[in-house]
């Protein structure tokens, strides 16, 4: 039976052993940049490129490309996007473009995750797509959390919960770790009120004090697009 692995931040990756390319990697940043990235190509973007750095993201605007990110949150001057999802709907600009984008976690996540397995990118956005997708692989499966700059975050992980949960109760998954475990319980508690619980959660707070209560509001929405976007060849598109 495939194994479910929920893996907390980035920097806990390495202690994983994930070395096969026989696995799938779902990374995790539900405020903001794995929401975007749905988002952005759910309208049209023909795909996503995630960089390291501002600097490279900079050097492939010279070259034409549209750049998106932010760095703790605020929008970076010179790009052409933040990392607001509502930036990338219904906008004639995005549409058949590659946009490179660069954030503080999500991107980095990416990066920690790169060559060690097929990476989809996971948000409430697109939850029963990648679960339905994840289901008919048949593989295991890592739920990487970006977290923010290395720190547990809790919806990362409560999406990483709600993916778990709907997956062992198929009875085709075992649980591979206690965050895996804690996960499915997490999710199973907080359920019939997943937007009270996340209320608590400290990046809401931030985005918050950033006053984008509205951009929290969305990456809240549930299978709002049924899309699974797939790193190939450094890219994020649709598969
Ligand atoms: C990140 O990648 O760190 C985030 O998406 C931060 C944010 O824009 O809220």
């Amino acid at each position: 039976m495939p194994l479910i692995n929920i893996i907390l931040t980035p920097a806990e990756f390495e202690y994983y052993n994930i070395s096969t390319n026989d696995n799938i990697i779902v990374v995790i940043d539900i405020f903001r940049a794995t929401s975007t990235i749905v988002t952005a190509l759910a309208n049209g973007a023909k795909s996503v490129i995630p960089v390291s750095s501002i600097d490279e993201a900079r050097r492939l605007k010279a070259n034409g490309f549209l750049i998106a990110g932010e760095k703790n949150g605020i929008p970076i001057d010179g790009f052409d996007f933040g990392n607001s999802p509502l930036d990338f709907i219904n906008v004639e600009k995005i549409k058949n473009k590659d946009i490179v984008i660069t954030t503080t976690n999500g991107t980095q996540a990416i990066q920690v995750a790169k060559n060690k397995g097929q990476i989809i990118i996971g948000s409430f956005l697109n939850l029963n797509a990648v679960a339905d997708y994840i289901l008919q692989q048949n593989k295991d499966l890592v739920l990487l959390c970006a977290g923010w700059k290395n720190k547990f975050n809790l919806e990362d992980f409560v999406f990483a919960g709600s993916l778990t949960h709907y997956l062992y109760s198929t009875k085709k998954y075992e649980l591979d770790s206690d965050s895996a475990l804690l996960g499915y319980l997490t999710f199973d508690r907080s359920r019939r009120k997943l937007k009270e619980f996340l209320n608590m959660a400290s990046h809401k707070k931030r985005l918050e004090n950033l006053n984008l209560e509205a951009d929290i509001d969305f990456c809240l929405t549930i299978n709002k697009y049924p899309i699974v976007p797939k790193l190939v060849n450094d890219k994020i598109i649709l598969g």
